[in-house]
C-alpha cells in the first residue's frame, strides 16, 4: 500500500461504502481512507437514486478525503478527479484505446454500442462534510464501475442504457483488483496536483461526450434543451445554448436525459464530435 492511503478496508457486504467512509472521517481518521465492497445492499446514486450491481461484478469503492485546502466552490473537482483517474485506469486495464471511453457530464463513464448509442459504465457520487467557516472538512467520493457484468445480467430497466468493461472489451476478463490498483495509482498524482491548485480542466473538458451535442438536462425541476457548448472550468457547469433565445444556460447540477449529435454537425469547439456516437437516453452522475 502506498503512502497515499492511510487505510484500505475490504468488505464482503455493506449497505453503502459511502456510509463507512463518512463514519471514518467523522471518527477523525486521516485521509485517504478507501473502502471497497463486493456487494452493497443499499448502494447510493446521485440525485437520491439507488445504485445496484450483482455480487462481485462491479468495483464498488469510496474514498474519504480531507481537502480542507480546496475552496467549496471547487468541490466539484473532486468527483471529476476521481472520474478522470478511473477513465485512464479502465482504458488501460481493459485493453481499450485511449479515448475509447468518455465522460457524460458531469462524471458518468460511458462507452458506445455498435449503433453508436451511449452506454453507462460507471457513476460517481460526491458528498461533502462541511467544516468551520464554510470550508470543506471532508469529502466522500464513491464510484461504481460495472466490470464483469454480461449484458444479459443487467436488470431489464437498465439493460438498454448500461454496459460493463467486459462488454466493451469484447468479453476480455477484467480483474477488479487490478482496476482498483490502477485507479489508485492514477488518483494519487491527480489529487496531489489538486492540492497544489492544479486541476486538469483541459482533460475534463476534452473527455466530455456531451460537447457539441443536442442535450436535454433535467435541472432543479426544469428541463434545459439545446446545444451543449462545453463545460465551465471554474464552476464545473454544463454550458447549454438554449433552444429558442439562444442564450447560454450554465447548468450546475442535473441529469443529462438525452444526448444526440447536433443536426448541424460537429461543434467547431469540439472537432472530435463528428466521429462520436449518435443518440442516447440514460442516467448521469456527480457531486
Ligand atoms: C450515480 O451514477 O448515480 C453514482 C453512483 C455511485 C455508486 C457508488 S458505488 C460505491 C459508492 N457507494 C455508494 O453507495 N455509491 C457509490
Amino acid at each position: 500500500m502506498s503512502g497515499f492511503i492511510s487505510r484500505l478496508e475490504r468488505l464482503a457486504t455493506v449497505d453503502s461504502t459511502q456510509r463507512v467512509v463518512r463514519e471514518r472521517l467523522e471518527a477523525s481518521e486521516p485521509e485517504v481512507v478507501v473502502v471497497v465492497a463486493d456487494v452493497q445492499t443499499a448502494g447510493r446514486g446521485r440525485l437520491g437514486r439507488s445504485w445496484q450491481s450483482p455480487s462481485g461484478a462491479a468495483l464498488l469503492v469510496s474514498v474519504g478525503l480531507r481537502p480542507i485546502w480546496l475552496g467549496p466552490r471547487h468541490a466539484w473537482r473532486l468527483p471529476a478527479t476521481v472520474a478522470l483517474a478511473m477513465l485512464d485506469a479502465a482504458e488501460e486495464v481493459a485493453g481499450l484505446r485511449e479515448g475509447e471511453l468518455w465522460l457524460k457530464w458531469p462524471n458518468d463513464l460511458v462507452a458506445t454500442d455498435r449503433e453508436g448509442r451511449l452506454l453507462k459504465l460507471a457513476g460517481v457520487l460526491g458528498e461533502t462534510l462541511p467544516g468551520p467557516g464554510g470550508r470543506l472538512a471532508g469529502a466522500c467520493i464513491g464510484i461504481g464501475v460495472d466490470v464483469d457484468w454480461a449484458a444479459t445480467d443487467f436488470p431489464p430497466h437498465l439493460a438498454a442504457s448500461m454496459t460493463s468493461l467486459r462488454e466493451v472489451s469484447a468479453g476480455r476478463p477484467v480483474d477488479r483488483e487490478q482496476l482498483l490498483q490502477a485507479w489508485l495509482d492514477r488518483l494519487e498524482p491527480r489529487y496531489e496536483a489538486l492540492r497544489e491548485g492544479r486541476f486538469d480542466a483541459a482533460d475534463w473538458s476534452r473527455r466530455q461526450v456531451t460537447t457539441g451535442r443536442e442535450v436535454e438536462v433535467e435541472a432543479g425541476g426544469s428541463l434545459v434543451c439545446g446545444l451543449a457548448e462545453g463545460v465551465d472550468p471554474e464552476s464545473g457547469a454544463l454550458l447549454v445554448r438554449a433552444e429558442g433565445d439562444g442564450s447560454i444556460v450554465a447548468v450546475g447540477s442535473g441529469d443529462v436525459t438525452r444526448c444526440r449529435l447536433a443536426p448541424a454537425g460537429p461543434s467547431p469547439r469540439h472537432p472530435a464530435a463528428g466521429s462520436r456516437p449518435g443518440d442516447e437516453r440514460g442516467r448521469a452522475g456527480g457531486l
